[in-house]
C-alpha cells in the first residue's frame, strides 16, 4: 500500500500573512469548513498570541470543524504555547506547533541565542507543549540554512522531548530540489529517532520552487506537506496545495504516495479563497487558472479532438471543474437557487435562501447567464457581507473627457437601521473613481492612502459582475475591503466602504 502523506494546511495563518489577505473570523471559518470537505488533514488556524483577533479566530475555528486536527502556532515561550493550547483545546484534535529558529543567521542577530541555548529553548518548549497534548509539531525555522549537523540535534532533541512532527522549513524559499532532496535524506539517515516522528516540509517561493522543493522532499521521505490555496503565503508565497496533490495523483507511479485530499474540491477551494479574499486567480495558474484547460494552438485542439489525451495529463473534471457551471436564469425558483447554492458548498438556512433568491433575480435582470462564479460572488455580498456601520444609500457619479472634471455626489448612512444619520456630499476627483473615494472619505473624514485598487471580472461577458479590491492604510492601520456588483463604478464605493468599514472594526479591536 501507497505511504500517506499528511496535508497541513496553513492558508489560514501564513496565508494570511500574504498582503492583501486578512480575512474575518466569519471569512476563516468559512474556509476552514470548506478545507474539512477537501479532505486536508490538519488546518493551521492561526498565531493565538498575535492579537485577540488572532486567538479568537483559532477557537473558533477549532469549535467549528470535526473531521480535522485544527494546530495553533506559537513560538518556543512558555507563554505563547499557553495561550495556543488555550485556542485549540476545544478541537476534537488540537496540535499545538511550536517553532524557533536554528540557522547562524537567525540565532546570532534575531535570537540573540547561543546553539547551546536555543536546543535548551526547545526541550523545554516542547516538553511543556507536551504537557497539554501528545499532539506536538516542532519547527526549526529557516532549517534549509541551518548547519545540518546542528539540525540532526534539533530533530532528536525535540523528538526525544515528545514532538509528533519535525518540520524543516525553507523559510526564506532559498533551497532549491536536489538540495532540499538531499537535506531530507540526511536528516532520514542521520537522526537516530527520525522513526518516531514524521518529517515534514514547508516551502515558501521566494525563487520558484516551493513545490517543486516539497515535491523532492517527500521522494526522500517528508510525509507531511506545509501548503496553502492558490499558494498565498508571506512575499512570494507557500507551496501550493492544488499543485502538489495534482502532481503526487498525476504522478502516482513516481512518488507512490497518497494523500486524502478529494481532488474534485480543489478547484471549488481555490475559487472559494479567491472570493473571500478578493484576489483574482491568474489565468495561467497551474491546475485551477482558466486557461489550465484550454487549448489554443490548432495543433494542440486537433490532437485532442483526436484524443485528449495528446495534450490533456489531468481532467478538468478531476479537480471539480465542470463545464456545465450555467445555473440559474430568470426563470428559476429558489429551490433551485438553494440547491445551487448546496451544490457549491454552503448551507444556507431559509431567510439567506430568501436573500439570495432576490440577489439572483436582480443579477438576472441585468446578466444573460448566471454562472457558478456569479452565485457564490453574490453569497458573500449579499448572504454573508457583515453588516456595515457606514453604509452606500445612493449615489451619481459624473465621468467626462472635457473641460468638467468628473465628480460624484454620495448619500451615506451612519449608525443603526431605522435610527441612521443620512450624509450627503459631492466632490471632484482626478476621475470617477477618484471623485466617489473622496465623497466617501468626506462622508466618513478620514483620508487614507490607497494602497492597492484591483478590479477583475468575476465571469466572461461585458455583462460579468465586476469584483473590486482595495486595501487602505491609515495611522498604521491597514484594512482591504471587497465588493462584488455589476457596476464597476458602485462596486468601488462599495469595496472603498467595506475597508473603511473594517478599518474601524481593527481600530477599535485595538
Ligand atoms: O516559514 C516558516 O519558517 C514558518 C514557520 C513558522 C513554520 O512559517
Ligand atoms: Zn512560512
Amino acid at each position: 500500500m501507497a505511504d500517506r502523506v499528511y496535508v497541513f494546511d496553513t492558508t489560514l495563518r501564513d496565508g494570511e500573512q500574504s498582503p492583501g489577505a486578512t480575512m474575518n473570523q466569519d471569512e476563516k471559518i468559512r474556509m476552514a469548513h470548506q478545507l474539512e470537505t477537501l479532505g486536508v488533514d490538519i488546518i493551521e488556524a492561526g498565531f493565538p498570541i498575535a492579537s485577540q483577533g488572532d486567538f479568537e479566530a483559532v477557537q473558533a475555528i477549532a469549535r467549528a470543524v470535526d473531521s480535522v486536527q485544527v494546530a495553533g502556532l506559537c513560538r518556543a515561550v512558555i507563554g505563547d504555547i499557553d495561550r495556543c493550547w488555550e485556542a485549540v483545546q476545544d478541537a476534537k484534535n488540537p496540535r499545538i506547533h511550536t517553532f524557533l529558529a536554528t540557522s547562524d543567521i537567525h540565532m546570532k542577530h534575531k535570537l540573540d541565542k547561543t546553539p547551546d541555548e536555543v536546543i535548551d529553548m526547545i526541550q523545554t518548549a516542547v516538553s511543556h507543549a507536551k504537557q497539554y497534548t501528545d499532539n506536538v509539531e516542532f519547527s526549526a525555522e529557516d532549517a534549509s540554512r541551518s548547519d545540518w549537523d546542528f539540525l540532526v540535534k534539533v530533530t532528536e532533541v525535540a523528538i526525544e522531548a515528545g514532538a509528533t512532527v519535525v518540520n524543516i522549513p525553507d523559510t526564506v524559499g532559498y533551497s532549491q530540489p536536489f538540495e532540499y532532496y538531499e537535506l531530507i535524506k540526511y536528516l532520514k539517515d542521520n537522526v537516530k529517532n527520525v522513526d518516531d516522528a514524521i518529517l515534514s516540509v514547508h516551502c515558501h517561493n521566494d525563487l520558484g520552487c516551493a513545490v517543486a522543493n516539497t515535491l523532492a522532499a517527500v521522494t526522500a521521505g517528508a510525509r507531511q506537506v506545509e501548503c496553502t490555496v492558490l499558494g498565498i503565503g508571506e512575499r512570494a508565497g507557500n507551496a501550493a496545495l492544488e499543485d502538489l496533490v495534482m502532481a503526487i495523483n498525476t504522478r502516482k507511479e513516481l512518488y507512490d504516495v497518497e494523500t486524502n485530499v478529494r481532488t474534485e474540491q480543489l478547484y471549488p477551494s481555490c475559487r472559494r479563497l479567491s472570493q473571500i479574499i478578493g484576489m483574482p486567480i491568474p489565468p495561467n495558474k497551474a491546475i485551477v487558472g482558466a486557461n489550465a484547460f484550454a487549448h489554443e494552438s490548432g495543433i494542440h485542439q486537433d490532437g485532442v479532438i483526436k484524443n485528449r489525451l495528446t495534450y490533456e495529463i489531468m481532467t478538468p473534471d478531476s479537480i471539480g471543474r465542470t463545464s456545465n457551471d450555467i445555473v440559474i436564469g430568470k426563470h428559476s425558483g429558489s429551490h433551485a437557487v438553494k440547491n445551487k447554492a448546496t451544490e457549491l458548498g454552503y448551507e444556507l438556512e431559509n431567510d439567506q435562501i430568501q436573500v439570495l433568491f432576490k440577489a439572483v433575480k436582480d443579477l438576472a435582470d441585468k446578466k444573460e447567464q448566471i454562472y457558478d462564479e456569479d452565485v457564490e460572488a453574490l453569497i458573500l455580498e449579499s448572504v454573508y457581507r457583515r453588516k456595515d456601520r457606514f453604509r452606500l444609500v445612493d449615489m451619481s457619479v459624473f465621468s467626462g473627457t472635457g473641460d468638467v472634471p468628473p465628480h460624484a455626489a454620495t448619500v451615506m448612512e451612519f449608525g443603526a437601521k431605522g435610527a441612521a444619520e443620512i450624509k450627503r456630499t459631492s466632490c471632484f476627483g482626478e476621475g470617477s473613481i477618484d471623485a466617489v473615494f473622496q465623497s466617501i472619505y468626506s462622508l466618513i473624514g478620514v483620508v487614507p492612502r490607497l494602497e492597492v485598487y484591483s478590479v477583475n471580472a468575476v465571469t466572461e461577458g461585458a455583462d460579468a459582475l465586476a469584483s473590486v479590491a482595495v486595501r487602505i492604510a491609515h495611522n498604521g492601520t491597514k484594512a482591504v475591503g471587497r465588493a462584488n456588483d455589476a457596476d464597476v463604478v458602485k462596486a468601488s464605493a462599495l469595496a472603498m466602504i467595506n475597508a473603511l468599514n473594517r478599518m474601524e472594526k481593527a481600530k477599535e479591536e485595538r
